[in-house]
């Protein structure tokens, strides 16, 4: 019978072992390759000592010690909960340095139990990535094990934030967990998402590709914006789930916290008035606008990189969290296509689910025209972001600084689609089309008869701007809730949303809507 000293002993053993994963050499190449170990990530994002570790003790069910088979201490993955900026959050992380993180069947059901966790208490998910997927030995366990924590992720979207870290090789239908996920952020070089590798493109295509080029951070945060941000490394990219949980809440059910600043609420920016050039058809960047308009000039920008001709990202105003949705007109005029739309759609569905307000800038001068745009299906990828804006319940507070035109303005959080507050400044244009389509349509036979067509068309293009390129019609009309200085924005937005903080908005019972995919 051993006695109680060497029960503790035994009890110490395990725990260092299990600290050590797939052992040192291991964790040696772990290093040599750049990145950190499964532990090392989890001790730099989360609060000094917070972490509190479960299932230490799991191992594999199905290794054959017979055929020399190893088994380890918590099985290739790390799980448990500690805090981020003193608040609740649940975690696994994947360790390489054990069967190349691969997934077992009693790793899936670690992760599965720290998600039912995050679901029972209401607190986000942040998962760091690194694995081969599937467990080879395992077979359809391993399958079954993955489908299990898809189940969850589906069931947890839209309860608790969800964000994905991918720290090194995410293939096959592995991909699928952080797809689900509300973000994925990716480490540049050392990381990568497909759902066939290079060897089986070869194969199937012939196509010669390596995984970067296949599925690295800048693929994935420039193409196809299947991620949301690249990080420079390790350290960039859990700082970069830090600033993501900052502007989130616990859980669907809470608000994002309000913080103190030190930026002045009433604060105006005289170069605002100055930012839309006289000329209508001249670009400027819509940054300057954020910037110049969000507490502290401070902007998380998600999907830089990726349909540049919209913005989307975080901010504070008067220290609440807000989701901006903003048109570039510095790219394609600001006009939406297929990947603005489904980025924008997805974003303010993202604010939506999680009570962040929505401050929607717009200067768009419809959907991109082209061949290539509709039989790409802008139809249905428009009516995506359509779609988002009219279900979302969440305060919407909207700013039209230049052109709102045709079906875009209806769907740029205007007022018929719910929008709470609508300014529009004096540049603003607000039409069916801009004036020279319009004379051309309206007067084609006018001008065609005119004595001097050119000098007609110029004459019926400055009618019309004078009469409908202005913001007052639609405000005669209450469509618009007021027209402002450009430079007393600041103030304006953070007194509407002041207003609206205590918004309360249904959308009918149903199972659930079906927005067009
Ligand atoms: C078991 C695995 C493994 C796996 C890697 N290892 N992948 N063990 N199952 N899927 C082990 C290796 O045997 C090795 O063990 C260690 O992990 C490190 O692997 P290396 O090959 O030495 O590392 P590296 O050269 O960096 O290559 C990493 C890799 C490669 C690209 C991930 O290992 C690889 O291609 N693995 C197979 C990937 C794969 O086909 N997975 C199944 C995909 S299908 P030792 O003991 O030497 O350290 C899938 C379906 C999911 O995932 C379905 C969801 C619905």
């Amino acid at each position: 019978m051993p006695t109680n000293e060497e029960r503790l002993n035994r009890l110490d053993r395990m725990r260092a072992e299990a600290l050590l994963g797939g052992g040192p050499v291991r964790i040696e190449r772990q290093h040599a390759w750049g990145k950190l170990t499964a532990r090392e990530r989890l001790d730099l994002l989360l609060d000094p000592g917070s972490f509190v570790e479960l299932d230490a003790f799991v191992m594999n069910r199905t290794a054959d010690s017979a055929a020399g088979e190893q088994r380890f201490l918590g099985d290739g993955v790390v799980t448990g909960h500690g805090t981020i900026d003193g608040r609740l959050v649940f975690v696994f992380s994947q360790d390489f340095t054990v069967f190349g993180g691969s997934l077992s069947e009693a790793y899936a059901e670690k992760i599965c139990k720290v998600m039912d966790l995050a679901m029972k208490v209401g607190a986000p998910l942040v998962g760091l990535n690194d694995s081969g997927g599937a467990r080879i030995q395992e077979g359809v366990a391993s399958l079954g094990g993955y489908a299990e924590i898809f189940l969850r992720n589906v069931m947890a979207s839209g309860v608790v934030p969800q964000i994905s870290v991918i720290m090194g090789p995410c293939a096959g239908g592995a991909v699928y967990s952080p797809a689900m996920t509300d973000f994925t952020v990716m480490v540049e070089r050392t990381s990568y998402m497909f759902v066939t590798g290079p060897n089986v493109v070869k194969a199937v295509t012939h196509e010669e590709v390596d995984s970067e080029s296949l599925g690295g951070a800048m693929v994935h945060t420039t193409r196809t914006g299947v991620a949301h941000l690249a990080a420079h490394d390790e350290a960039d990219a859990l700082d970069a789930v830090r600033r993501l949980l900052a502007h989130l809440p616990q859980n669907n059910l809470e608000a994002p916290a309000v913080v103190t600043t030190d930026d002045p609420a009433d604060r105006q920016d005289p170069e605002l008035d100055r930012v839309v050039p006289d000329d209508p058809h001249r670009p400027y960047d819509m940054h300057d606008v954020i910037d110049r308009i969000v507490d502290a000039a401070e902007f998380l920008e998600i999907q830089p990189g990726w349909a540049e001709n919209i913005i989307i990202g975080f901010a504070r105003l008067g220290g609440r969290s807000v989701g901006i949705v903003a048109q570039q007109p510095a790219i394609l005029a600001g006009a939406l296509d297929i990947a603005a739309s489904t980025k924008a759609a997805r974003f303010v569905r993202t604010c939506d689910c999680f009570n962040v307000p929505i401050v929607t800038l717009v200067d768009v001068p419809g959907f991109l025209p082209g061949v290539g745009q509709e039989h790409g299906g802008i139809i249905k990828h428009g009516a995506k972001l359509l779609y988002a804006y009219c279900e979302a319940t969440v305060p919407k507070v909207t700013v039209i600084t230049r052109k709102a035109y045709g079906g875009a303005y209806d769907v740029m959080s205007s007022k018929h689609v719910r929008g709470d507050m609508n300014f529009a400044w004096p540049t603003a244009e607000i039409a069916v089309m801009g004036a020279e389509g319009a004379v051309n349509v309206v007067f084609k036979d006018a001008i065609a008869g005119a004595d001097d067509p050119a000098g007609e068309r110029a004459r019926l293009v400055a009618e019309y701007e004078e009469e409908f390129a202005n913001p007052y019609v639609a405000a005669a009309r209450g469509y618009v809730d007021d027209v402002i200085r450009p430079s007393e924005t600041r103030p304006r937005l953070i007194r509407a949303l002041e207003m609206l903080a205590d918004k309360r908005d249904t959308n009918p019972r149903k199972k659930h809507g079906n927005i067009p995919l």
